[in-house]
């Protein structure tokens, strides 16, 4: 990886960070000496996380949190700043709930379910963060969409609606942070190939999926880490409201 000596010493919330794109993203953040807590519900997953960072020589803490919940929110941003000092890098990524369902078969509690999960526990996350980096007047906030929020695709509707959401929460977000110092970027990976994808893809699928990227493979967590570390950079500092299609060259519309 590209190696961001500006990252040593920021302090890196990661929500998502239990497992798949966002533990990838937490160890990356670390790996260039920034200080990173990570967000997720499962705290068996949380401290594996936290646990392998220690042993690499990183500072990692963990708080396990809903990312739906404002008040659970609040505690992650106190919990993090007692230990970690205000946010410099917020990287919103939990969510993933893009299982296909025929969009004629989606119920109504799906679909509020999905929103709330992919798009609205990322107003809440930025919302909880945002106020204090506009005080400080900097700081780097990346969201999480999708492919299917790029195009239609194989998700359900639900998901590609929360993904699409995302990009213009992005866009308009950027627009009101950037004259503070705060810029506000996304990323719209296709298909990654995490813990979980992995079980879920068949072996025949996966290599059907692999060719249908021009360059030949699935993403790999480390690859929209990769990404992150890049918005979060001084390299970036011109960038806000951008998304990033982390997608091996799939690019439609
Ligand atoms: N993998 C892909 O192909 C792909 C493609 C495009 C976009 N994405 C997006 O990338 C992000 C990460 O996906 P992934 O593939 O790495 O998924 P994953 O391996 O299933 O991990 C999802 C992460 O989000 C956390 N999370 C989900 N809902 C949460 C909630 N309500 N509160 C707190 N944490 C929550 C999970 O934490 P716990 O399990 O600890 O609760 C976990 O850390 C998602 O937003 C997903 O939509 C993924």
């Amino acid at each position: 990886m590209t190696r961001y000596p500006e990252l040593h010493g920021r302090t890196v919330v990661v929500t998502g960070g239990s497992r798949g794109i966002g533990a990838a993203t937490a160890h990356a953040f670390a790996a260039e000496g920034a200080r990173v807590c990570v967000v997720g519900r499962d705290e068996a997953a949380l401290a594996a996380v936290v646990g392998a960072i220690t042993a690499e020589g990183g500072t990692a803490m963990s708080v396990a949190a809903d990312v739906t919940d404002s008040a659970a929110l609040a505690r992650v941003a106190e919990e993090s700043g007692r230990r970690l000092g205000p946010v410099d890098v917020l990287a919103a990524f939990a969510g993933g709930q893009g299982r296909p369902v025929p969009s004629a078969e989606l119920t109504e509690e799906r679909w509020r379910e999905v929103l709330d999960a992919d798009l609205t526990s990322a107003f809440l996350t930025v919302r909880t963060f945002l106020p204090g980096m506009l005080e400080r007047g900097g700081g780097s906030v990346i969201t999480m969409s999708s492919a299917a929020g790029r195009q239609p695709s194989g998700a359900n509707l639900a998901y590609g609606v929360a993904s699409a959401g995302l990009v213009m929460l992005t866009r308009h977000l950027a627009t009101e942070a950037g004259p503070r110092g705060v810029r506000v970027n996304c990323l719209a990976p296709s298909v990654i190939l995490t813990e979980r994808s992995a079980v879920q893809i068949p072996a025949g699928v996966r290599e059907q999926l692999a060719r249908a990227h021009p360059l030949g493979r699935l993403g790999l967590p480390r690859d929209v880490a990769a990404c992150a570390l890049f918005l979060a950079s001084d390299g970036a500092s011109w960038l806000s409201g951008i998304t990033l299609d982390v997608a091996g060259g799939r690019i439609t519309g």
